[in-house]
């Protein structure tokens, strides 16, 4: 949710602030803007809309060694040319980008009011750089003392860059919650809010910890805390290829990572399955053997995408493992005091690591005293480094907002996790386990073989039905999940209204709005339900219903009853999200396409949500 990127050195600042923005586009895309200093004067642009449109309104001969940008996802105030960041403070001697919310910023704008000041947008972060102006000119101190006693007086989240006119060679940088990364170059330093922006640059980085200022030049980067103690930086080696955040061939990015599926499964997997199948390694659990042996619940948290992932664990876990299962949204987990004990392990999903809902949710269960886990994507990030135990996906940087892969790859650890206790709890045969494990370990030959075989259908049926004005995804036992993310996946990148039910729940509501013109796809590729699954499926057709059935290859029996059949390749009944995955993806992409949106920036959405 809003993205930063700052520059400092011998560079022209300018084109590499707006190049970093483009990057960190998916974090928020519905104003952008960019401050620098010229003559000894500060100068700010912002624009409505996207960064292509700030580009264009940007002067094309401006040379600057120094410049802070900024692309914003709106809280506070409609995305308009005055909301937009940089804010100024009133007197023009400050500028602030700024990626998070202040909690208690009316009230702070209440106060700077009464002594005088005069806003000229309706966001939080006016408010703060006022702030932090009003304390600086009172106590008549410097700008990184200013910074820490401002902060001192805010409530909320944030990431903020500060640039200063009477100090033009320095940048000054603040973190709580909202992530912000350092990258440490050759006489020249970077910020932002991941490492994309950078990583062309350098590999080297400085997470920023909460709590923390920095003081950047282009030679030097000083930490202190809030509380003005000094921190030494410590710099890591990103592994991490400029490949992996551009789109190659692909003409969105979400067609790459639908595709890049298989190669992130193998990713998951590395160094996870023993060669004979026998054993399973996963950071976290192998090093908390005695609690895990006694744990008596488990509760997953989190949001979107990675809280279907949750459910599709659901079926895993207590399936496979036999240990009770709770799956909540993290949002409503929060403020429903939940019960929790020492006992549980709480699982936190996410892919960015910095959702605000999953990350109070963890904090939370770990005041309560649970075992906490994080599975995140993003490495470094927020959930990640609070969980302190966890494992990561490996899917590789998502740049869609829809997630894609992300999803297939917290469903797999979800699935060595659940292996992983089954072992431990003498739940499963020895024979069992092989099976699976040994399925699992080579089901990125089946998504391949998915994504090769289905394409001419899904393309035929987004042709038929992409001006449909409802869509309704029915799945039993483990395909109710993926029949609840094939309907989020519509919605979110077609702006068709869609729906997820457990096929047998269908009758009880559902069913009245089925008709003629009604599409209805069905899951129908799990042994053990089947046949009831069939059933489900001729109530909808006798209703005239358009139904769309995914079904493994060699089903003979839906044939007679669907009007569009995909197949995929059979696989154990719990890798079946693994696959059926792929086809509901590619039709919302399809239809999506058709439908002329953009599929990677869909509209009132942002890819890292960092507000509650
Ligand atoms: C899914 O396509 C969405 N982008 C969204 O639902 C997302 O899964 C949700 O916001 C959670 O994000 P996270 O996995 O980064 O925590």
């Amino acid at each position: 949710m809003c993205g930063i990127v700052g520059y400092i050195g011998s560079q022209n600042a300018v084109p590499i602030v707006i190049k970093g923005l483009k990057r960190l586009e998916y974090r928020g895309y519905d104003s952008a803007g960019i401050a620098y200093l010229k003559e000894g004067k500060l100068h700010v642009k912002k624009k409505a809309g996207k960064v292509q449109k700030l580009q264009e309104f940007l002067s094309t001969n401006l040379n600057t060694k120094m410049a802070i940008g900024h692309t914003r996802w709106a809280t506070h105030g409609s995305p308009s040319d005055e909301n937009a960041h940089p804010h100024l403070s009133m007197d023009n001697s400050l500028a602030i980008i700024h990626n998070g919310i202040i909690e208690n910023y009316s009230t702070i704008k209440e106060g700077l009011k009464k002594r005088g000041y005069k806003f000229k947008s309706e966001t939080d972060t006016e408010v703060l750089i006022n702030l932090i102006s009003d304390v600086k000119k009172n106590e008549n101190t410097t700008l990184v003392k200013a910074i820490q006693l401002a902060l001192s007086q805010v409530i909320g989240a944030y990431s903020i860059v500060v640039l200063d006119v009477s100090t033009p060679d320095e940048l000054i940088v603040a973190k709580k919650g909202s992530p912000l990364l350092i990258g440490v170059g050759k006489n020249e330093n970077f910020i932002a809010s991941d490492a994309a922006p950078f990583l062309e640059y350098t590999k080297d980085v400085i997470y920023l910890n909460d709590d923390e200022i920095a003081k950047i030049t282009a030679e030097t980067i000083n930490i202190t805390t809030v509380d003005n103690q000094i921190q030494t930086p410590y710099i890591e080696k990103m592994n991490l290829e400029l490949e992996a955040i551009e789109k190659g061939d692909y003409e969105t990015f979400m067609l790459k990572e639908i595709h890049e599926q298989p190669r992130a499964i193998v990713e998951t997997l590395r160094g996870r399955i023993a060669s004979d199948f026998s054993t399973i390694h996963v950071r976290g659990l192998n090093e908390n053997l005695s609690f895990l042996k006694t744990v008596e619940k488990i509760i997953i948290i989190a949001c979107g995408t990675s809280w279907h992932a949750g459910l599709v664990g659901e079926y895993l876990i207590e399936g496979i493992s036999r240990i009770p299962v709770e799956v909540e949204y993290a949002s409503e987990f929060l403020y429903r005091d939940p019960l929790i004990s020492k006992n549980d392990m709480v699982i936190a999903i996410s892919q960015s690591g910095e959702t605000a809902d999953t990350l109070s949710a963890l904090n939370l269960a770990k005041q309560k005293g649970a075992f906490v886990y994080g599975i995140c994507n993003v490495v470094g990030s927020s959930i990640a480094r609070s969980a302190g135990v966890g494992t990561y996906t490996h899917a590789g940087p998502e740049i869609g907002v829809a997630s894609t892969k992300s999803f297939t790859s917290q469903v797999t650890v979800l699935i060595l996790i659940s292996l992983f206790l089954a072992k431990l709890k003498n739940n499963i045969t020895k024979e069992e386990f092989h099976n699976i494990t040994k399925e699992l370990f080579s089901i990125h030959n089946k998504m391949t073989t998915t994504l090769n075989i289905i394409q001419k259908e899904i393309k035929e049926i987004a042709a038929l039905y992409h001006h449909a004005k409802n869509f309704l995804y029915l799945g039993r036992g483990i395909s109710f999940p993926v029949a609840l993310e094939g309907a989020l996946k519509l919605k979110e990148i077609s702006y068709i209204h869609a729906e997820g039910y457990p096929a047998a729940e269908m009758k009880h509501g559902p069913i009245a709005l089925i008709d003629k013109n009604m599409p209805t796809i069905i899951i129908a590729t799990n042994k053990s339900n089947y046949e009831k699954v069939l059933i489900n499926a001729e109530e909808i057709k006798a209703r005239s219903g358009k139904l769309i059935a995914i079904v493994t290859q060699g089903d003979t029996k839906m044939h007679h009853i669907a009007d569009h059949i995909i197949e995929v390749p059979e696989t154990h009944n719990f890798l079946t999200p693994l696959i059926t995955t792929i086809p509901l993806q590619l039709l919302s992409y399809h239809i999506a396409s058709l439908r002329g949106c953009d599929v990677d920036q869909p509209r009132n959405l942002a890819k890292s949500v960092t507000v509650e």
